[in-house]
């Protein structure tokens, strides 16, 4: 049994853990914590028993016009139950009426998301995988490097 919620507050490390599977140099728990935080939209999926967190979805936003969705990811054991579509769907809504809400995505994923009204678009990217743990990169240092 699984429930969904739109809030972090009372969400610890601890119920955290497994994610970015085949990551090379993944967030440690601590450090998706931090990034949930930093997010402006977040939805996840709790075991209902366990209160593990199985799934979770984040999206970055100007509250205006645009949105992007940063983070989709359910659980291994957790996969092929409907949990993902249940996220993306709760944060599709959560969205709704902003002009624009994109994502990057590899083309094997494409069908899942056009499932959901999304279309294909082209799009471009940095990647610093030296930075994919994202264990010094602080919030704070980001707001006032602007
Ligand atoms: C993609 C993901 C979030 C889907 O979550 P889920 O809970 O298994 O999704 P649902 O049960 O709602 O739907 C499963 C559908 O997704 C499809 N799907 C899942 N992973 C897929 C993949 N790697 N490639 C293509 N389709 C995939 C399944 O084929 C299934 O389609 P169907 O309903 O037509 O059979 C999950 O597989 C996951 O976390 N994958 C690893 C991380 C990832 O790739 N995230 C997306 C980043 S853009």
């Amino acid at each position: 049994m699984v429930f969904y919620t739109e809030s972090i507050v009372g969400v610890t490390a601890e119920q955290l853990g497994g994610f970015f599977v085949g990551w090379p140099n993944p967030p440690s728990a601590e450090t998706h914590l931090r990034l949930l935080e930093g997010s402006d939209h977040v939805v996840l999926a709790l075991d209902a028993e366990e209160y593990r967190v199985v799934g979770f979805i984040t999206a970055l936003s100007d509250g205006v016009l645009s949105a992007y969705i940063s983070h989709l990811e359910v659980l291994p054991e957790w996969q092929g139950r409907g949990i993902g579509s249940q996220l993306l769907e709760r944060m599709l809504a959560r969205l709704d009426g902003l002009y624009g809400i994109d994502l990057l995505c590899d083309p094997p994923l494409r069908s899942f998301y056009a499932q959901h009204g999304m279309r294909p678009a082209a799009g471009m990217c940095v990647r610093n995988y030296d930075r994919q743990s994202g264990a010094w990169v602080r919030v704070s240092e980001l707001l006032g490097a602007r």
